[in-house]
């Protein structure tokens, strides 16, 4: 008798071709038009299925296990297609563009900087600029809620990348309203990506290229500033220590350094910020789910104004909101790859050089995965109720080696800045139809306005103080190790 174990058979995989394309634009309209029907029409053609880009073959992988192969296998599907063509322009080699064969060495470099003890470090100041939004907030104010979402991570990655090299106030302000451009140019860029289209003058492109210069000037100014001043125990203070070469590695370039950071600032600022909008809009119309969240953050603040970082493992339910909000609205809903070899894939031979995607979007509201997807229900999340087809499916960070790397880092910011918000604030969506949901390069409101409510019946003008506690079924810390987790693996 053989030792070895029967493998299991290849199961088959169905491949198909979505209908409607049009000469040039390919599926360029419906994916502009209506990104998400779209996406999430797409597997009642396949496992796999062809689409257009422009003019341009591509394939969406529709069926979670694929998903995971994919992601698990750097070597052949790497990062490329027209999204990471387009970031390249940005980001340059940076981590988030770089390709495999570069990738490891950046990921050590830069991964410590987001490891859960380093994240509980930056607790304090998150907390501190959420509070401070929350400060400059007045009771039956109409708030731009996307902005200001935008600014505070905008904030809080500046500070734990640059300390305090960049003027918090207006050099946020200006970075924020430069990756608002960026990322509606991206989109389209990515949707059809014909670069004659957008080398011609129109106010539109002129302003997408003064945002990626802003952003690279702003950038140069903090690493020369630093250079003149003094050293500082942060993200800048790393790199510069990389590029002398101090870490017993070789030297990082300049351009290194500048390509990290442009990656980490863009990336640390949209995603965090979109998901929070998202949540505040979706409490505002789930007003179980807001009076919940509400109930135990007053019970662990418990009359205190501003959370601290022990505070965190209790936060289940909010924890929970923030899991629910990046599984039915995930601020990054759809990515490239490109193909390194000519392999088979799903039963289909792709040629080297494939443009592959991939969409948390799609995979997140699979009815298989997520009974009632189109519902937002944080109980999903509480208690755990795993599984390995469900871990599968929900990829909000995505998975394998390119995982995000700023995960732990952000669920953190988003649920202190939540729970910080609800502590102080009730949110409402003006008389009028809710903005829905408008996906770009990333998903998520962004033009969301909201009326602050006070929490507690305090003048107004002044902000409200936490509510005194209130008997409520805080769940226990046993619990909150696995309760209200993303149910993302590490690896
Ligand atoms: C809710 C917030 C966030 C979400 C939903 C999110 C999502 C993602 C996803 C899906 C990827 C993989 C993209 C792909 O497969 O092509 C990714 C990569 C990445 N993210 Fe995040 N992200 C978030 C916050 C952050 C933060 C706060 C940072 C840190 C500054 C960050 C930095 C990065 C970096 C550097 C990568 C590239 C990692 C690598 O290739 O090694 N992200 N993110």
């Amino acid at each position: 008798m053989s030792g070895t174990v029967p493998k299991a058979p290849e199961r088959h995989w169905s491949v198909g071709t979505a209908p409607g394309i049009f000469p040039f634009l390919g599926h360029g309209i419906a994916l502009f038009r209506q990104p998400l029907d779209f996406v999430n029409s797409l597997p009642a053609h396949g496992d796999l299925v062809e689409i257009r880009l422009g003019p341009r073959r591509a394939w969406v992988v529709c069926h979670p296990e694929l998903v995971q192969r994919m992601l698990r296998d750097t070597r052949t599907f790497d990062k490329g297609g027209p999204l990471y063509e387009r970031l390249g322009a940005l980001m340059g080699d940076g981590i988030v563009t770089c390709p495999d064969a570069e990738h490891r060495r950046q990921r050590r470099l830069l991964q410590p900087a987001f490891r859960p003890a380093r994240v509980a470090e930056h607790t304090e100041l998150m907390a501190e600029e959420a509070e401070s939004l929350c400060h400059g907030w007045r009771a039956g104010q109409r708030v731009g809620v996307s902005a200001d979402m935008l600014g505070l991570t905008t904030r809080v990655i500046s500070r734990v990348l640059f300390s305090d090299s960049l003027d918090a106030g207006t050099t946020a302000a200006e970075i924020r309203s430069c990756l608002a451009t960026v990322v509606r140019g991206l989109f389209v860029r990515t949707a059809v990506p014909v670069d004659a289209l957008f080398r011609v003058p129109t106010p539109a492109n002129r302003r997408y290229r003064h945002a990626v210069d802003r952003v690279h000037a702003i950038v140069d100014a903090a690493i020369a500033e630093r250079r003149r001043g003094v050293p500082r125990d942060d993200l800048l203070g790393t790199l510069l220590e990389a590029a002398r070469g101090d870490n017993g590695e070789a030297a990082v370039t300049d351009r290194e350094v500048h390509d990290q950071l442009v990656s980490l600032l863009l990336t640390g600022a949209e995603s965090p910020a979109l998901c929070l909008a998202s949540a505040l809009g979706l409490l505002a119309v789930h007003p179980e789910a807001e009076r919940r969240l509400h109930a135990e953050v007053d019970t662990v603040l418990d009359g205190r104004r501003r959370l601290v970082p022990s505070d965190l493992p209790r936060l289940v339910y909010t924890r929970s909101v923030v899991t629910e909000t990046l599984r039915h609205r995930p601020p990054g809903w759809l990515f490239t790859r490109v193909t390194t070899r000519e392999t088979d894939f799903a039963g289909c031979r792709l040629p080297r050089g494939s443009t592959v995607l991939y969409s948390p979007y799609l995979l997140h509201h699979d009815p298989t995965s997520f009974p009632d997807p189109d519902r937002f229900l944080p109980d999903r999340w509480l208690p755990r109720q795993d599984s390995p087809a469900r871990r599968d499916a929900m990829i909000p960070f995505a998975a394998g080696s390119r995982k995000c790397v700023g995960d732990t880092f952000a669920m953190a910011e988003t649920t202190v800045a939540l729970a910080t918000i609800a502590a102080h604030w009730r949110l409402r969506h003006p008389p009028g139809p809710v903005e829905p949901p408008r996906p770009g390069a990333t998903l998520g409101p962004r033009s969301l306005v909201m009326t602050c409510e006070p929490r507690a019946s305090e003048p107004a003008g002044a902000p409200p103080r936490a509510h005194a506690p209130r008997a409520t079924a805080t769940p226990r810390a046993a619990d909150s190790r696995s309760a209200g987790d993303n149910g993302v693996d590490d690896t």
